[in-house]
């Protein structure tokens, strides 16, 4: 098997509590714990968890906007704690990002075509040619040239996502990482740039990390799922298998929590799931999922559970999986 494109070894990012000017305090909350997770090339892999698992700040410690506080992450074969300048110039081109909210990644004073060179300008790119490719971009998400000119207040939210895509186009990164791309769009609009990002993905053979809360989307769109619940990883495997029949009772409670949009479903047992995950700051032991679950044991509030591999690729932190054969 080729190496991952990225390769996560118990990647670990505690934030230290902030007790009040000039009071410390030994506590951590604990927003990313001890995940490992391998990402191959040209691979789609979904991130859902509910809001505050961790996953924004993963996100961050791959992108390099934050440090992590342990563990290991490779990314096409540049180690993050080891890399020189020159390995960091690298991948600040080869991995791209786009938010969930194209406005305020936006300078409301500065033009579409300067927004989309500026990266470029950065990286040292002559700005001519930084013109020229701000055109190839706009094209290849399907924009009039003319919108060069506008400014961010002239624009829909639609139209502004697009432009934050063809900006993170410019550098042609070999990863992208979306966090929540199509969340504060109008749903007609979510389609169009799922289904643009998408087309990208293939036409560039792309890896995408794409996180979402829309969990009908991410079945849809992604080769593997990856599930977050309090920092930590839960389940991860084929789309197929963790979306329509998931191990990890948390993972069983999201998707069941999803609407259910094809009829033949309809009337179909559904159990929600109850309470929220509750505070990253003082875990206890055992697993994490244990209050909420309706499957557990008293082992389960005694030890943390082991990763189990299910089947190749498919790997569940849980004592009583489901949907076993
Ligand atoms: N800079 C920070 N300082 C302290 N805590 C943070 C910081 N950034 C995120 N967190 C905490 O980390 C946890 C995970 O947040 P986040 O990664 O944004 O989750 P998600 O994207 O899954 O909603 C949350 O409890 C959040 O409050
Ligand atoms: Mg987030």
């Amino acid at each position: 098997m080729s190496t991952p494109m990225i390769e996560m070894r118990d990647v670990q990012k505690y934030f230290k509590v902030s007790k009040g000017l000039f009071k410390t305090s030994n506590e951590q909350v604990k927003a990313v714990d001890h995940i490992t997770l391998s990402v191959e090339e040209g691979e789609i892999v979904g991130l859902v968890g509910e809001s505050g698992s961790g996953k924004t700040t993963l996100a961050r410690v791959l992108l390099s906007l934050t440090k992590m506080t342990g563990g290991e992450a490779v990314i096409d074969g540049v180690n993050l704690g080891k890399a020189t300048h020159r390995d960091m110039d690298k991948l600040h081109r080869e991995i791209a990002v786009v938010f969930q909210d194209p406005a305020s990644n936006l300078n409301p004073r500065e033009t579409m075509e300067s927004s989309i060179m500026r990266p470029m300008v950065i990286h040292g790119v002559p700005r001519s040619k930084a013109k020229e490719k701000a055109r190839e971009v706009l094209q290849m998400v399907k924009m009039d040239l003319k919108y060069l000119d506008s400014f961010p207040h002239q624009l829909s939210g639609g139209q502004l996502q697009r432009i934050a895509i063809a900006r993170a186009l410019a550098l042609s990164p070999k990863i992208m990482i979306l966090d929540e791309p199509t969340s504060a769009l109008d749903v007609s609009v979510q389609a169009q740039i799922l289904n643009l990002l998408l087309d990208l993905q293939e036409e560039m053979h792309l890896t995408y990390i794409i996180i979402t809360h829309d969990l009908n989307v991410i079945k849809y769109i992604s080769d593997k799922i990856a599930v977050m619940y309090l920092g930590q990883l839960v389940e991860f495997g084929p789309a197929e298998v963790v979306g329509n029949r998931p191990s990890h009772p948390y993972t069983k409670g999201l998707m069941d929590a999803a609407p259910i949009l094809d009829p033949r479903d309809r009337g179909k047992e559904k159990e929600i799931m109850k309470g929220d995950p509750g505070s990253l700051i003082d875990l206890k032991a055992g697993c994490r999922f244990y209050a909420r679950c309706r499957y557990a044991t008293d082992e389960c509030k005694e030890k943390d559970p082991e990763n189990v591999i299910l089947a190749p690729g498919h790997q569940v932190a849980c004592v009583h999986p489901l949907n076993i054969e």
